[in-house]
């Protein structure tokens, strides 16, 4: 690869989504320098509307690294959700349960509260600047090759973490068969829509209705989220706002009158439904983190929050290496880390399969779903078992 100028810092971030950038302001609060290279611009990231539920976990961690004060004042605490099908609403008190509340506040928001915290702390983010190949994983001083303003250059660095996302380049750059890849994707998509009204519940609620899955979810007290079961390849133009209302109410609907409150729709887009994860996690000097590393289809929200339990067993293992502890902690990134994904991919599967239409399932299959979402509503036992996974199992 050309050689450019080298820059040179401990940890070489690629990708300024919430993994990237909790990363580096973890390590800054340990004294471990980094810098974090975003292909987009500052604007982008901080616009793009992605996840809104944050488990207990995230919630501290936020918290406890000090970015927490705005989610404090702005956040909507959740306690409980609901579950809808057949005509009937069920809640699920997920804090009665558990002990513990979830935190709406949206992806983007925390992406806004990280990057104010990182430039504060003069930390090194280089927006518009596109990692184009890495080198040297193997060596103990690893390289990332980058676009910067039309110039080429490089970070030289001890170790590189990959929180580039699904389409970054960090998984495509290792080599053909270092990694084993689980893959599974979903026979729909969610057409999702941002709208300009007061949300009609003040808890999320998930609908299983016979013309497919919806969900209401929120933003601010303002601001409302909802989500439609869809084709996978749907055209989002395709629907007019009458038509996305019209079906939202249909399949949100209960036999107790529900009536959904519409307003203008600020944002629509199609999301496709995958589980995916990599393994290992771990490739020499390099670490894979995040949706880099893992998918899960979006019922249940656990996207974001793997991506930040990722981050802390990382940091975690970093901290260790540079205070002199030894490696042991990177050894195990990755199978520390993947305990916990892939407890998250059977959740957000159970959860999909829970709540969908399946065309294609047999009278026996559908009588298995009815069956299970009575269970599910009717047990303590089943209740708290979905409520622990809703609220997010601990790090460990
Ligand atoms: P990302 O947020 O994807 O961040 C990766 C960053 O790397 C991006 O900013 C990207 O621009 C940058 N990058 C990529 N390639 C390069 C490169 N070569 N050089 C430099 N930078 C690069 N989860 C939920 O829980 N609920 C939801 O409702 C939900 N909705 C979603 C909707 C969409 C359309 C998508 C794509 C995801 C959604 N998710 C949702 C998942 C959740 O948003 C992700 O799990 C989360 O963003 C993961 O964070 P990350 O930092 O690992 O990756
Ligand atoms: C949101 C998305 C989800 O998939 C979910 O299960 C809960 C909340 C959201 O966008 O707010």
């Amino acid at each position: 690869m050309t050689a450019g100028a080298a820059v040179r810092t401990r940890v070489g971030i690629v990708g300024a989504g919430p993994a990237g950038l909790m990363l580096s302001h973890l390590l800054h609060l340990e004294g471990i320098e980094s810098i974090v290279l975003e292909a987009h611009t500052r604007d982008y990231v901080e616009h793009r509307i992605r996840a809104g539920l944050m488990e207990h976990f995230s919630v501290e961690l936020l918290r406890d690294a000090g970015v927490g004060a705005r989610m404090d004042r702005e956040g909507l605490v959740h306690h409980g959700i609901v579950l809808r099908f057949g005509g009937r609403s069920h809640r699920i008190p997920v804090t009665d349960l558990t002990g513990k509340s979830m935190m709406i506040y949206g992806q983007h928001e925390v992406v806004k509260d990280l990057i104010a915290a990182r430039l504060a702390a003069g930390g090194q983010i280089l927006f518009e600047a596109e990692a184009i190949g890495i080198d040297d994983i193997h060596a103990d001083q690893p390289r990332i090759h980058f676009r910067h303003h039309g110039r080429e250059q490089q970070i030289e660095c001890d170790f590189i973490a990959g929180c580039d996302g699904f389409h970054g380049i960090c998984r495509p750059a290792l080599p053909e068969g270092s990694l084993t890849v689980y893959d599974k994707i979903y026979p729909f998509g969610w057409l999702g829509i941002l709208a300009d009204v007061a949300p009609s519940s003040d808890e999320l609620v998930y609908a299983n209705h016979e013309r497919g899955y919806a969900l209401l979810t929120m933003r601010s007290p303002k601001i409302s989220r909802l989500y439609l079961q869809c084709a996978p390849d749907e055209d989002a133009g395709a629907w007019s706002d009458e038509e996305i209302w019209a079906e939202l109410q249909t399949r949100l609907g209960d036999d107790a009158g529900f009536v959904l409150k519409v307003g203008p729709i600020l944002q629509k887009g199609v999301t496709a439904m995958r589980s995916y994860v990599v393994e290992p996690l771990r490739h020499g000097r390099l670490f894979l983190l995040g949706d880099a590393a893992h998918i899960v289809p979006p019922t249940g929200a656990k996207g974001m929050n793997l991506a930040f339990a990722d981050v802390v067993v990382l940091s975690r293992a970093l901290t260790g290496w540079y205070r002199g502890r030894g490696g042991d902690g990177l050894e195990d990134y990755s199978a520390t880390a993947l305990r916990r994904v892939w407890k998250a991919e059977r959740f957000s599967w159970w959860l999909t399969s829970l709540m969908h239409r399946f065309e294609h399932a047999t009278p026996f299959e559908r009588r298995m779903q009815a069956a299970e979402l009575d269970y599910v509503t009717s047990s303590p036992a089943a209740m708290t078992t979905l409520a622990e996974n809703y609220v997010g199992l601990p790090l460990g």
